[in-house]
């Protein structure tokens, strides 16, 4: 059922470094780790995993535990779940979780998120759930692993392996693993009926697609990172699902262009961040949440109104954007719901990019490691 990979076998094939292989790869990792969990009749099927129907309804409370990429795909993750399957979700990174002596017990789930399955922090989480007696799921891409051997249940991520130190592939099969769990936890609880299930998964298996579709035409993306390669720092903002995407690209661009960058919900600009935005500060907003839409172009407007130069992610089709941002990258159109696999495809290569324009060494940024394995 599963592959086994070398990764040291793995080539870049032609592209300059692995991570925008990598990043070329993503329809095909999204594609592999939902249609392999895919039956004729658009059910999921949860083969080899154990955790039955009965010992999911019994579930009422759910932690998902990561660092780094994977602890932002797991906040999608709480999304996805709270809102289709309506079971609470708390969201921690692995090495608070671990020394916050979070309250456990068997109808607790935990779910640990780990592209290699041996983040050292994640690993100790994971020991310490299930010596209190939670039920382990973990979504792990590399088979074998320490995380995947100590989880009573694994739900593999089929992004094959992933070379560069900046995570890209392996977060956007996380996020689809998270949201075929999240659907099938719907059914199984209750909360979905099949007609609202079928519509969302019809929409989730057109991502392969949406995903390659914005993988076409980079000369926007590349002619603003030749344009901000040399900033200082970076706002990263958003409302709703965008938020989580907004921290996931803040950190795939500081951590390969070593430049000052973080993430805000929108919401929270007014209580401190604004007193940091003057002339040309470069904020990137996303606006792919219909719903927060107004309030996220508001949000827009003011940072404009102090002078920031901002580059907005909206989808296909939203030109009232333009006249308010100074770029706009655009993504397919899609449900809200699911945006966050498509909205980190433009951010992942304007990271790339600026990065590339900075000279960095792309593939191993300076002080980084792919697998964390010491505390
Ligand atoms: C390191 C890597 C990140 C990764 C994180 C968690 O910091 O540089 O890319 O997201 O570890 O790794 P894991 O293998 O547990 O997903």
């Amino acid at each position: 059922f599963n592959v086994t990979w070398d990764a040291d076998a793995a080539e870049k094939e032609g592209y300059e470094h692995f991570m925008i292989k990598e990043i070329h790869e993503q329809p095909k990792g999204i594609s592999e780790t939902l249609m392999r969990r895919l039956d004729k009749e658009d059910n999921i099927v949860l083969d080899g995993i154990k955790l039955t129907n009965e010992d999911l309804e019994n579930i009422n409370k759910i932690y998902i535990v990561a660092c780094g990429t994977a602890y932002h795909a797991g906040l999608v993750g709480r999304f996805a779940i709270e809102k289709f399957a309506k079971i609470p979700v708390e969201v921690d990174v692995a090495s608070e979780f671990r020394y916050r002596d979070p309250f456990i017990d068997e109808k607790t789930l935990f779910i640990a998120v780990s592209q290699s399955g041996e983040t050292l922090d994640t690993l100790a989480a994971l020991r310490e759930a299930k010596r209190k007696g939670a039920r382990i799921l973990s979504i792990v891409n590399v088979v074998g692993s320490s995380v995947a051997r100590e989880s009573h249940d694994v739900f593999y991520t089929w992004a094959g392996p992933e070379i560069a130190v900046a995570s890209t592939k392996a977060y956007t099969t996380q996020l689809t693993a998270f949201y075929m769990l999240a659907l099938h936890m719907a059914t199984i609880k209750g909360n979905m009926d099949r007609e609202q299930y079928l519509q969302i998964l019809k929409e989730l298996k057109t991502m392969p697609e949406k995903a390659q579709s914005l993988l076409k035409d980079f000369a926007e993306i590349q002619h603003q990172a030749a344009g901000h390669f040399n900033n200082e720092s970076v706002f990263f903002m958003g409302r709703g699902v965008d938020v989580h995407v907004a921290h996931e690209a803040s950190l795939k661009l500081k951590e390969i262009s070593y430049i000052n960058s973080f993430a805000i919900a929108a919401g929270e600009l007014k209580h401190g961040t604004i007193a940091l935005i003057e002339k040309g500060t470069l904020v990137v907003a996303l606006a792919t949440q219909d719903r927060l839409y107004d309030k996220m172009l508001s949000n827009i407007q003011e940072v404009r109104a102090r002078g920031a130069y901002v580059v907005a992610v909206a989808k296909e089709g939203n030109k009232e954007i333009e006249k308010t941002a100074d770029v706009v990258l655009y993504i397919p159109d899609t449900m809200d719901e699911l945006s966050p696999i498509l909205s980190i495809i433009p951010l992942q290569l304007f990271a790339y990019y600026v990065a590339v324009a900075r000279g960095t060494d792309v593939d191993k940024p300076k002080n980084l490691a792919k697998s964390v394995t010491v505390e």
